[in-house]
């Protein structure tokens, strides 16, 4: 393990633009589950599994049902997401942000609904799956804060005749244009990838690394940080893979990059 950690400083200081992608692996030390981990909620409750599939149908189809479904019994904005909305970042978090901070890392796109990266610091973050923290209108994009939509009436009414739902993007839901061309912008111009705590299978996210690879071949270094390997590990699409916990591993790679003779502020 010590070798390839070694060996990721070295990739990630002489890297030109490096980025991270991150899945729910990155936030499981702040006490929020995954899904497809060994206690992950898919691999522990396929009934919930089975609602998340059919939520945005459940918009489409019945938006005022959708509202009450994410409002939960107490009916108060985040019943849904209460505990998300209130975790904190773990180290794992901090050494993203910390190489975001050395000017190593240049973009996070993540997953995750959480918001942990901004607040652990991470500069630029593209929340690929959206955020809990805002809600969005489903025709013209615009999002809005929680505090500044009313729920007396649900579904809320966009300005734009529109209906508003939740930034997060559910199953089957088209991730918004915006987002997709930016974290394809950036996985098109990497050239190293650190793909931490995600198990690769839910596309189109799961398909920027091998776009990646498509168009960089062998100038592009994907590095994986996970417990387990994924897809992107069997079929070697990732370079290497550093197994293990991703809040003992960031820093490590953090304080590898320190103790290497030149850093790139040196340069
Ligand atoms: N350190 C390293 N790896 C970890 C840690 C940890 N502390 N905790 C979990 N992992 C690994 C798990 O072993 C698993 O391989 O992180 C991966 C998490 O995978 P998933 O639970 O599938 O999460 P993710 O890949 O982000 O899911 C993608 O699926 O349900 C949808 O929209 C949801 O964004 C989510 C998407
Ligand atoms: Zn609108």
């Amino acid at each position: 393990m010590e070798d390839l950690i070694q060996q990721a400083a070295i990739d990630l200081v002489n890297s030109k633009y490096a980025i991270a992608l991150t899945g729910a692996g990155m936030s499981t030390e702040s006490g929020i589950r995954d899904f497809r981990g060994p206690q992950g909620i898919w691999t522990t409750d396929k009934e919930a599994e089975a609602k998340a599939y059919k939520r945005y149908d459940l918009f489409l189809e019945n938006p005022k049902a959708y509202w009450n479904e994410m409002l939960g019994e107490k009916g108060t904005h985040g019943a849904f997401y209460r505990e998300i909305r209130n975790a904190q970042p773990n180290t794992g978090h901090r050494g993203i942000a910390e190489l975001s901070k050395m000017g190593i890392i240049k973009c996070v796109i993540t997953q995750n609904v959480d918001g942990l990266h901004e607040k652990a610091g991470a500069q630029y973050v593209i929340n690929y799956h959206g955020t809990v923290h805002k809600l969005r209108c489903h025709s013209c994009g615009l999002r809005f804060n929680f505090e500044d939509v009313s729920i007396d009436k649900i579904p809320p009414p966009c300005k734009c005749g529109g209906i508003i739902k939740y930034d997060v993007v559910h199953f089957k839901e088209p991730i918004p244009m915006d987002i997709m061309e930016q974290a394809q912008d950036q996985a098109m111009q990497c050239d190293v990838m650190i793909i931490c705590g995600t198990s690769a299978v839910v596309y189109p996210f799961a398909g920027l690394p091998r776009m990646a690879r498509q168009c960089r071949g062998s100038q592009l270094k994907i590095i994986e940080v996970n417990e387990e390997p994924t897809p992107l590990t069997l079929d070697q699409a990732s370079d290497y893979l550093i197994q293990g916990k991703i809040g003992e591993i960031l820093p490590e790679i953090v304080r590898a990059i320190e103790r290497l003779p030149i850093t790139r502020n040196e340069e």
